[in-house]
Parts: C-alpha cells; sequence; structure tokens
C-alpha cells in the first residue's frame, strides 16, 4: 500500500471518523474544552487561553507566498465556539526530539514535507520547477504539487486542525503521516521515530495503533451489527471474541448508542453511523486519531452533534488528533491550533485566536472575515492596562484571562463598570466598553482598523 500513491482502505487504515480520547494528556486543553463544549452556541468560559495580547504565536516557518490559485470562499462564518489557546505553551516550534523542560515532545513533527504527484517527482522539490505556477508545472513536468515544503507539530492532547478549501493539500498531507501516501521528500516523526524508513510491518502497526485514520465513509459493514462492526478492528488484531465485544459494547457506549448494539448500519441515520464509525476507531485506542473531514456528508444540525462529540471525547480522554476539514467554523470549533493550507502550503498555523486576531497575510483575513471575533478572541487582546488603583481594587467584577470577548461584553454591561482580569489572583489588565468594543469593530491588535480601512477602501 505505501509506495502508491492510491488510497490505503484497507483496515489498517480504520474506516470510520472518531474522536478519540485518552489519559489526561490535553491539560489546559482539555479542561478548556470541559467549558466550551456543553454550551451549545456560545462560547466557552474560563478557558485559560495564555495568548498575548497581539501577538502571532507560531506562525509554521518559512511558509510564504503560494501560487496556487483558489477561488475565494466564504468563509461560513457561524459563531466560533471556542477560542481556548492551548494554555500549555506557545512554544517555539521546532524540534523533534524531545525537548529540555517546558513543551512535551510532539506527537508526530513533520518538516520540509513535499508530495508531489506526476513524473519523476522527486526533480521538483527545492528545484527551479517548484516555482512555476501549477498549470505550468502541469504542463512542462507533468506534476502536480500537492503539498508543498510543510512543516509542524503535532502536540501531545492537541487537536490539530488542517483546513483549506477543496485541492489545497489536506487530504495529501494526512494521508503522508502513516504513509498512506508516500511523500516526496522531507520528514516526519511519530514520538521522535522516523516513519520514512518504517518497514511494512512498522507501518501496519503505526496505521493500526498508534495513528489510526477515521475516513469521511466510514465503511460499516452492512449485515454485521453495531457491536460487531465497532468490535470488528479489534478482530483483525486478534483480540479473543468475548473481550472485543467488551470493549466494542464499552465504545458503544461511549459514542451514545447504548441500547442500538444489535442493530444493522441500515437501521441508524447518518449521524448514528458516523457514531458507530467513531466507536470503531476508539475501539483501537490509537495514539492519534487522524480524520479526513469526517463529518463533511453530515447534515449541519448532526454535524453540529458530532463535533460536540469530539469534542467531548477529547475533553473526557485528551487524546491527540489532527483533523481535517475545509469548514472554518468546524476549525474554530474544535481546534487547538489550526494549520491553514492554501495550494499545498501551510499558510498559517496558530490558534483559533491567533488565526482570527492576527491573521498572517491577506489571503488569511479574507478567510477569517466573517468570524465574530467577538466570540474567538479573548480579552487579553481586548484589556488595557489597569491603574494602581484599578490593579489593587477588589470591587467590581473580574473575569479570567481566557474570557471570551463576547463574555467579557456580557459581564461589563450587567455589572454597569469596567473588569480586571485576573491570571490567578493577578490583575493584569482592564477591560471597558470601550476596549471590548474594539475587539468587536476590529480596532484592537496589530491589524488595527485593518477591516475598517478595507472597507473604506
Ligand atoms: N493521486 C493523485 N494524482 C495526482 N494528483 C493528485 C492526486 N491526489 C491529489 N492530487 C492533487 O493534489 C492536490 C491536493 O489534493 P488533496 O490533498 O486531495 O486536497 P484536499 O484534501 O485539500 O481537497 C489537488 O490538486 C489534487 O488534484
Ligand atoms: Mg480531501
Amino acid at each position: 500500500m505505501s509506495g502508491t500513491d492510491t488510497v490505503d482502505r484497507t483496515p489498517d487504515a480504520e474506516p470510520s471518523r472518531t474522536a478519540d480520547s485518552k489519559p489526561a494528556r490535553a491539560e489546559a486543553t482539555s479542561a478548556e474544552r470541559a467549558s466550551a463544549a456543553g454550551q451549545a452556541g456560545n462560547l466557552a468560559a474560563g478557558q485559560a487561553g495564555n495568548l498575548a495580547a497581539g501577538q502571532a504565536g507560531n506562525l509554521a516557518a518559512g511558509q510564504a507566498g503560494n501560487p496556487a490559485a483558489e477561488p475565494a470562499r466564504k468563509p461560513g462564518g457561524e459563531p466560533a465556539r471556542t477560542a481556548p489557546a492551548t494554555a500549555a505553551d506557545r512554544s517555539p516550534e521546532p524540534g523533534r526530539a524531545p525537548e529540555p523542560g517546558g513543551t512535551p515532545a510532539p506527537v508526530f513533527s513533520v518538516r520540509n514535507l513535499w508530495k508531489v504527484f506526476g513524473h519523476r517527482p522527486d526533480r521538483v522539490p527545492g528545484s527551479d520547477l517548484a516555482e512555476l505556477t501549477p498549470e505550468e508545472l502541469r504542463e512542462k513536468a507533468g506534476c502536480t504539487v500537492a503539498v508543498r515544503d510543510v512543516s509542524f507539530d503535532v502536540r501531545p492532547g492537541e487537536v490539530f486542525v488542517v483546513m483549506g478549501l477543496s485541492g489545497s493539500g489536506k487530504s495529501t498531507l494526512v494521508r503522508c503521516l502513516t504513509r498512506l501516501i508516500e511523500p516526496t521528500s522531507g520528514s516526519i516523526a511519530i514520538d521522535g521515530e522516523d516513519v520514512r524508513s518504517m518497514d511494512k510491518n512498522a507501518l501496519r502497526e503505526l496505521r493500526r495503533h498508534r495513528a489510526a485514520m477515521v475516513f469521511q465513509h466510514f465503511g460499516l459493514l452492512p449485515h454485521r451489527t453495531v457491536l460487531d462492526n465497532v468490535a470488528y478492528g479489534l478482530e483483525i488484531q486478534g483480540m479473543a471474541k468475548a473481550e472485543r465485544r467488551a470493549r466494542a459494547a464499552e465504545m458503544v457506549d461511549k459514542v451514545g448508542l447504548a441500547g442500538m448494539e444489535a442493530r444493522r448500519p441500515g437501521q441508524l441515520s447518518g449521524g448514528q453511523q458516523q457514531r458507530v464509525g467513531l466507536a470503531r476507531a476508539l475501539a483501537a485506542d490509537p495514539e492519534v486519531l487522524l480524520f479526513d473531514e469526517p463529518f463533511s456528508a453530515l447534515d449541519p444540525l448532526i454535524r453540529r452533534d458530532m463535533q460536540e462529540e469530539v469534542v467531548r471525547l477529547h475533553r473526557d480522554e485528551g487524546r491527540t488528533m489532527v483533523f481535517i476539514t475545509h469548514d472554518l467554523s468546524e476549525a474554530l470549533r474544535i481546534g487547538d491550533r489550526i494549520a491553514l493550507m492554501r495550494g499545498g502550503r501551510v499558510v498559517q498555523c496558530g490558534t483559533p485566536e491567533e488565526i482570527v486576531g492576527s491573521p498572517a497575510d491577506d489571503y488569511v483575513r479574507d478567510f477569517v472575515q466573517d468570524v465574530p471575533r467577538e466570540q474567538v478572541l479573548t480579552v487579553r487582546r481586548a484589556m488595557r492596562p489597569a491603574t494602581l488603583g484599578e490593579a489593587r481594587g477588589d470591587t467590581g467584577p473580574t473575569v479570567t484571562a481566557g474570557t471570551t470577548v463576547a463574555e467579557a461584553i456580557d459581564v461589563v454591561a450587567r455589572d454597569g463598570k469596567p473588569a480586571r482580569v485576573l491570571d490567578g489572583d493577578r490583575c493584569v489588565g482592564i477591560v471597558d466598553f470601550k476596549c471590548l468594543l474594539n475587539v468587536v469593530a476590529g480596532l484592537d491588535g496589530p491589524q488595527r482598523g485593518g477591516r475598517l480601512e478595507k472597507a473604506a477602501a
């Protein structure tokens, strides 16, 4: 399977999509999620996001410009529910080896990854050919660059979203991670281990136990019951019947399908089928779950439901996830960090707050322009310095530093007074009507005035 450009749909790659779960590696992430999850439509409170205002966080290195002609598209503009900056760290990116202190070693570490399809693809990365437009390259060399010099780390316990329009290279990228598609050049490590040098057995192990893939079209077996579908992957792994059925039952319960164990896929709604797929991927208990647009085919409401399911599972178990989507609101809702792709490149990689608050270029700015900023950005971005008196005062409302601007507006409006922003016990700033509304109006931060200037232009 590896070594070809085709997509692997064998049992090695779990057929459906999933969320995941696992021991609490997510620290702040999960905790933040906790608040985020349950409350529909509304931004979570109290997330410990720790973005310093306006700082553009970790942009993926070296990814600038971008050829590819991509049709402008509207981001859906649905309220984004989650703004949590992964509290943990914001560390300086690189490093594929475990780092001393601070940031935990990445689960996946990808450096300068290229995937070129077509005739003699190896000549393209780093050569003049790579500078051609996609059309020229196709004509002159018969090649398509699907992934172009991409570098990023996926940290333990985070939901890492890869977002981009159709054709931007997302599926190719995620499939390269476990070599369901063979990369053309670059390096990929999982827990520090070189994926590109793995042999067949190691790859099988990788796909089954370490980084299971959940596809959009989750091939459920129609003649099998829900329980047996969920147990299927375990059966392939050779787990004894009683054990795998017990584990499958646990997973069925976990995804909210208790009581439906004996049904067949045909007797389930689309959303329920997705849950079966989810349970199946969870049953294998992989370290990382890779989702390739698992919810694209679902109705909006069911989709929302499934997103919340992912957030919930992630909150409960903190499993690392790489989640592909073309939908910005989905990315903002579930991502701890988002890598935004265009024409095979990652044009920006950062928290939802960084992407929305500090877009790296005009493309990203256009992409996020309809996002309700107040639901994604936190008071860290809005606040002004406290005067001595304010900092010492202990009356009036307070908000935590991870509170969204929307929530802070609510607090300040109800109280009629500015709120102190607390980081632990410490007052780190003040939010009043003016600075909160500046965020809503797009008058905050480094892009100060960007929106309005644009509108006026
Ligand atoms: N097997 C292939 N052969 C040739 N070109 C491909 C192949 N798979 C994908 N591509 C091209 O690579 C680019 C990225 O595709 P893909 O990764 O599927 O994007 P996305 O998942 O973001 O929609 C597209 O231009 C697509 O046409
Ligand atoms: Mg795709």
